[in-house]
């Protein structure tokens, strides 16, 4: 035999996630059927400016996700190879929508694999419908009054509208 049989695969999903959106639950849905664990990890030290606390942004996250019982949701902080190596996880699940991901998220791959060349970054796609939205894009609507509900799960959209109406 050339292979032991493969060890239980558990893949981190990391972002910002402020907040989740159907296109972030879409990629967890997929995640969630190819690997046997999959680790929604919300960065608490994001650059960006964040709207929701990183507990809040976990809170909602495991509303949406109670479904999927080999989904969990979790916050890190630091560099993502020190906490992927900390939960034992050997993948990095990535979603790239459109070729403007692309560049960034090459260079988020590289850096990581040079850090850590054990750790594979693997990409997947969004639904196309969710192939253009982003939770920035969502933030503006919401702060500018429009309707969110296409986006967001309700859950979302009602702390939304407590944080920005
Ligand atoms: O949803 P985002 O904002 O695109 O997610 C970016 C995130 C959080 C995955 C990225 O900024 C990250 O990994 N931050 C942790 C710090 C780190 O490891 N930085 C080096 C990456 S090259």
């Amino acid at each position: 035999m050339p292979h032991e049989s493969p060890k239980s695969r558990i893949a981190i999903y990391p972002g910002s996630f402020d907040p989740v959106t159907y296109g972030h639950l879409d990629l967890i849905e997929r995640g969630a059927m190819i690997f046997d664990h999959l680790i929604v990890a919300v960065a608490r030290n994001s650059e960006k400016d964040a709207l929701f606390a990183p507990n809040e942004r976990r809170e909602m996250i495991e509303a949406v996700t109670y479904e999927w019982k080999n989904v969990e949701v979790d916050i890190f902080d630091g560099l993502l190879v020190d906490y992927v190596q900390s939960r034992n996880a050997g993948v990095v699940l990535r979603g790239i929508r459109a070729v403007s991901d692309y560049e960034y998220e090459l260079q988020m791959a590289m850096m990581n694999r040079k850090i850590e060349p054990a750790i594979e970054t693997v990409f997947m796609l969004p639904g196309e419908a969710y192939s253009y939205l982003s939770s920035r894009i969502v933030k503006e609507l919401a702060r500018l009054g429009g309707d969110v509900r296409a986006f967001v799960p309700p859950l979302v959209e009602e702390r939304l509208r407590a944080k920005v109406g």
